[in-house]
């Protein structure tokens, strides 16, 4: 089944299978702060993750978003269809936190009306500088056509996704997306987990997420391993 490494990331290795359509993403025991200047080994980290976003993408799935995701090999393997990667992290934001609040000087907690949504550019030397629309045309990462799917979608994966986390008690602060091509088309692609996206007891207002890990507040592991119960309750 595992073929050649062909992507070693910060939290998953990409293999080639026997079948060309399709890679096998393996989940990491590594967790990194800093764009990779700081970087751990957690033991059962990749498990965790790989079964929350195994469930996340499930739900998306069941709730007519297309993704990537065929078959789990076991708890940190996933067998995925391969796109062609667009280069861009979409980040959304329901609340102030993190960079958003750090450049603007706003306090955190307050709610963005409309959503924020934000581009990256990926690129690990470059530190993914911040891009805009215009800027991802003019360069051919994506058409207009392209972003506005991108923007429906991830409009659409917040409010299912703002539903879901709310029946387990969590507030949905902010989270990454990536998206790839196939067969003419755009879809959901790389994972969702606490590592790519901020999630709030609703009542104690404290950090579900890979914060902990950043901030030095908590054990990882625990704590994802709050947000798999909790969601494990309800599906
Ligand atoms: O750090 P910042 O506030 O910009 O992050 C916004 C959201 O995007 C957070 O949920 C964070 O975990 C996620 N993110 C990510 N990968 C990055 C940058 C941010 O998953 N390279």
């Amino acid at each position: 089944m595992r073929g050649k490494l062909l992507y070693s990331g910060k939290a998953k290795d990409v293999y080639s299978t026997d079948n060309e359509d399709q890679i096998l993403m393996v989940y990491k025991d590594q967790a990194t702060a800093l764009n990779g200047g700081r970087k751990e080994h957690i033991e059962g980290k990749g498990t965790l993750n790989c079964r929350i976003s195994t469930l996340i993408f499930k739900y998306l799935i069941k709730n007519g978003i297309e993704t990537h995701l065929l078959e789990n090999v076991s708890d940190s393997e996933q067998l995925v269809k391969k796109t062609e990667l667009i280069p861009i992290e979409v980040v959304l934001r329901n609340k102030i936190a993190g960079s958003f609040a750090r450049k603007f000087g706003l306090e955190e907690g307050k709610q963005l009306n409309p959503p924020v949504i934000e581009y990256y550019f990926k690129s690990d030397e470059l530190d993914d500088p911040a891009i805009n629309t215009s800027q991802i045309e003019s360069i051919g990462i994506a058409t207009g056509e392209e972003l506005a799917s991108i923007n429906e979608k991830t409009l659409i994966i917040n409010d299912l996704l703002k539903k879901m986390f709310d029946l387990d008690g969590l507030d949905l602060i902010d989270f990454k997306l990536e998206f790839g091509r196939i067969d003419g088309k755009i879809i959901l692609i790389d994972e969702f987990s606490p590592d790519n996206c901020r999630l709030w007891d609703k009542k104690t207002h404290q950090s579900l997420d890979k914060d902990v890990f950043r901030k030095n507040e908590a054990d990882l592991v625990t704590t994802y391993k709050k947000v798999l119960e909790r969601l494990e309750g309800v599906q």
